[in-house]
């Protein structure tokens, strides 16, 4: 085998090996990891998918790809991992697209012998392209494939950081935990009214718009991942006590009857 430097414009070439490789997506039938695909694919790579009754199986995928990647439901990823980790080679690169990082990854360096690297697209599959768009990568067992996806993904226009997986745990407490959270709240709410959506609709501002657009996304699209994402977030408990408190102390603002203070509360949270 010719050993050569890797290049950035012949990314399909194993890194600093002149052997192409071949990507495996777990769960490519569908979701973010349909989208992936599709990407890997525009990018020139030859990309095998699986689905729970469709495509390769996972022994035929851990032999032929360089690359594997996990993105199935949160709620399966820990047992598709503990099937595909033992069946990876040395010399290969197991990675995942789950929301949280911190059990992913430690379960991929448990159950694998081959390199592991963590990774969340902080965006869905209804984007046109990874342009603009930030990338999570965690990197736990790298070696020779380091430099490879961080290379792939900013030629698609990502904006792609390394952090550790309990710092994106900690970070997605709120951007995406705290941020359902309450778009949640405020479905529930709605209901609870008993209002009729189409009268909503009527009476409608702009802003209220874009709101029931956001509550329409997370209540009706795909309601388990945002459960996952809340209930498995390790931080879930703090910042629950942190939104009951913020609520509370509106609530004794408001019945104060105490403008002022709301006005000061409401200034403070901008800053
Ligand atoms: N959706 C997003 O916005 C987004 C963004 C970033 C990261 N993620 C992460 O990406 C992962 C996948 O999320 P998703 O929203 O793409 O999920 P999804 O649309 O519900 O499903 C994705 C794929 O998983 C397969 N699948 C479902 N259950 C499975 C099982 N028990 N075993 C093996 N494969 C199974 C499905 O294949 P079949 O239906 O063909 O069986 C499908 O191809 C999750 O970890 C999520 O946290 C999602």
């Amino acid at each position: 085998m010719t050993l050569r430097i890797a290049h950035d414009d012949d990314s399909r070439t194993m890194w600093g090996l002149m052997k192409p490789f071949e990507i495996g997506i777990i769960g490519g039938t569908g979701g973010i990891g349909r989208w992936f695909a599709d990407f890997f694919r525009g990018e020139g790579y030859i990309v095998h998918v699986s689905g729970r009754r469709t495509g390769m199986s996972l022994d035929d995928m851990a032999r032929i790809c360089g690359v594997v990647i996990v993105s199935v439901p949160i709620n399966a990823t820990m047992a598709v991992i503990h099937e595909i980790g033992p069946l990876m080679k040395e010399d290969a690169l197991l990675m995942d697209f789950t929301s949280l990082k911190g059990e992913p990854v430690r379960a991929m360096l448990a159950h694998s012998r081959s390199e592991v690297m963590g990774c969340h697209p902080l965006f869905g599959p209804d984007v046109q392209s990874m342009e603009g768009l930030n990338i999570v990568l965690c990197p736990a067992k790298i070696n020779r494939w380091k430099g490879w996806p961080e290379n792939v993904f900013r030629k698609g226009g990502a904006h792609v950081f390394e952090t550790t997986p309990e710092k994106h745990d900690e970070m997605m407490s709120v951007i995406q935990a705290l941020n359902h959270l309450d778009t949640i709240v405020m479905g529930l709410a709605l209901r609870e009214t008993g209002i009729d959506p189409a009268e909503l609709k009527r009476f409608s501002t702009p802003i209220f718009n874009t709101k029931l657009a956001i509550i329409e996304k997370v209540c009706a699209t795909n309601p388990r991942l945002y459960a996952d994402i809340i209930t498995g977030n390790p931080d879930i408990g703090r910042i629950i006590a942190i939104y009951e408190r913020s609520l509370s102390l509106l609530k004794e603002t408001i019945e104060k009857n105490d403008p002022e203070g709301l006005a000061e509360l409401i200034k403070g949270g901008f800053q």
